[in-house]
């Protein structure tokens, strides 16, 4: 637990008329702190913002479900945790309501109407680096808050009681943390370079922890959306300043665009990995078929007996995770689009064929593990919110600028920053996006398209009951990360905070090589290196979010220790 140091201290109340409803609950954007772990019997909630898990807990203290709280959430990680949190990007939702049925909502961006194949290429056909990664070009049409609207299906509060913190917070403002501070300073070259107008986020002297954070524009256009739904963004002077924004930097979006997008409600990709039932996202986020895969193809081996982080089920969880980055290369995409074979790629005796080639002690190589034959007839920046309410609702969502900061570009007097999502589609079979993922023409840029995600948003249930909501942001690791999480708890029988603790590995099949993060430990990367793996230490891997429904009804937040994220619930 920590507490932010600061000298300016008075509260607010969330409302921002006196013709709202006035909550009864307070926060106090200039003081607050981190909380890893919360036990809680009537709502918890784990964010990567302390202000934004406390909104969450305040609209659910105030009648909300946990669908309130999840929109509101959102709302308030646009504000105060801009690196991610947005509505210039996207999302998506997997949810299970109090009576059993469950939902999955696709709001991903989409790729714009004059978006080509070729559309980062040279004219000599080389990708031209930074096109799919900064600047207006960059950027796929913003599904966020066409997603909030389609979340209200659920919700039981107003959306102006749901957008009144997040106003709030923009208009009258918050202070920021070391990371933010740090994080803000490492933007200031890209946003002079990617940015057509001045903005809110620039200073000469840099920020530092305990500054505040006024974001007047922005709170403009959360009005607009409070007072219009989702034409207060996709249409009327928030459209026109989106476009004016995409003319002045050469980018694409038209007003036409804007109008059309929509949010796609999904049947839930659901399977089961040692009797539990697992719930994740579907296509266009490989998350639930890659995450099926993974713990379909070490369900036959005795994990448990092998131990957590032991030689054998690391190679192991490795090798599964090189095959299944391997299938996603060549055959995931948006499904509206190509004709994912996800039946096949998720059959058990497809699944093991796929582990046929798995030696113990000896690392395969990506050179010889391809893709599986389907037959003919057959500085990463994502955030995640696990929500559950007292009356058992169940709501995981993961949202994404893709980039930390997206494409860099905040949309002129709109105050908001675009998303960098293009890069997440295959700009040439065969040449690495900025994760280093590879793809081809199942991922292939088309007008109209949604780029294939990796965002896991994942519920799991013990006996039909609620048991983990579970989630992280971390580009092409948001899957791993998911994946090691769930075994972690299932078989490895970790705490809730080891589980999401511990440190993470992650193979992709290319590059060739086992990530891990700094604290991986010494004897377990010998033993891997023995085995013929190449180890490379990276930068931590995801922030994992997860409530976990004890033994005795309560529940258990636990906020990922890797970041300002925080839990609350009561
Ligand atoms: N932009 C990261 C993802 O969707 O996988």
């Amino acid at each position: 637990m920590r507490l932010l140091n600061l000298s300016i201290i008075f509260l607010l109340l969330f409302s921002c008329h006196s013709s709202q409803p006035v909550l009864k609950k307070q926060i106090d954007p200039y003081q607050y702190e981190i909380n890893k772990k919360v036990i809680a019997t009537n709502g918890a909630i784990a964010s990567a913002h302390p202000l934004a898990s406390k909104v969450g807990l305040m609209i659910m203290q105030n009648g909300g479900n946990a669908f309130d709280a999840v929109i509101a959430t959102q709302l308030a990680l646009a504000v105060v945790y801009p690196n991610a949190g947005n509505i210039g990007g996207g999302g998506f939702m997997v949810a299970r309501l109090a009576n059993g049925e469950t939902i999955s909502l696709d709001y991903r961006e989409m790729a714009p109407g004059a978006a080509h194949r070729d559309m980062y290429l040279d004219d000599k056909g080389n990708v031209i680096p930074g096109l799919s990664t900064l600047g207006h070009l960059s950027a796929g049409v913003p599904g966020t808050v066409a997603g909030l609207f389609e979340s209200m299906k659920y919700a039981k509060l107003p959306f102006e009681q749901l957008i009144a913190p997040a106003i709030n917070l923009a208009e009258k403002g918050f202070v920021i943390t070391d990371s933010e501070a740090r994080g803000l300073n490492n933007l200031q070259p890209d946003l002079k370079k990617y940015n057509t107008v001045s903005n809110i986020f620039q200073k000469e002297h840099g920020w530092k922890a305990g500054d505040t954070l006024i974001q007047r524009e922005l709170a403009n256009t959360l009005k607009r959306i409070k007072d219009r739904g989702a034409a207060g963004f996709y249409e009327g002077e928030t459209a026109n300043l989106i476009v004016a924004e995409m003319k002045r930097g050469k980018g694409i979006i038209s007003l036409e665009d804007l109008k059309n997008y929509k949010a796609k409600w999904r049947t839930p990709h659901s399977f089961t990995y040692r009797g539990y039932k697992v719930i994740s996202m579907p296509m266009p986020s490989s998350g639930g078929v890659l995450l099926n895969q993974m713990l379909k193809m070490v369900e036959p081996f005795p994990l448990a007996q092998y131990g957590f982080h032991s030689p054998e089920a690391l190679q192991l969880m490795v090798e599964v995770e090189r095959r299944a980055y391997a299938d996603r290369a060549e055959h995931l995409g948006d499904a509206d689009f190509y004709n994912v074979p996800i039946s096949v790629l998720v059959n058990e005796s497809y699944l093991k064929q796929r582990m046929q080639d798995f030696k113990a002690g000896l690392a395969s190589t990506s050179e010889d593990v391809k893709p599986g034959k389907i037959p003919m007839n057959g500085s990463e920046q994502t955030t995640h919110i696990s929500v559950m309410d007292k009356n058992g609702n169940m709501v995981a969502v993961t949202t994404t600028l893709n980039n930390s900061y997206g494409s860099k570009t905040i949309v002129g007097g709109a105050g908001f920053l675009l998303n960098d999502e293009m890069d997440d589609f295959s700009a040439k079979p065969g040449v690495p996006n900025i994760y280093g993922a590879l793809g081809g023409e199942a991922n292939a840029i088309a007008p109209g398209k949604r780029m294939l995600s990796a965002m896991t948003p994942t519920l799991v249930l013990d006996n039909e009951k609620p048991f983990l909501v579970i989630g992280t942001p971390g580009g092409t690791t948001i899957i791993t990360s998911v994946f090691q999480t769930i075994v972690n708890i299932i078989d490895f029988k970790l705490s809730t905070e080891e589980a999401v603790n511990k440190p993470k590995f992650h193979h992709q099949w290319y590059p060739d090589h086992v990530d891990v993060e700094p604290e991986f430990p010494q004897n377990a990367r010998t033993a891997l290196e023995r085995m013929g793996y190449k180890i490379n230490q990276r930068s931590p891997i995801g922030r994992t979010e997860v409530i976990r429904i004890l033994k005795n009804g309560k529940m258990e937040a636990v906020a990922d220790n890797r970041g300002d994220d925080s839990a609350a619930g009561y």
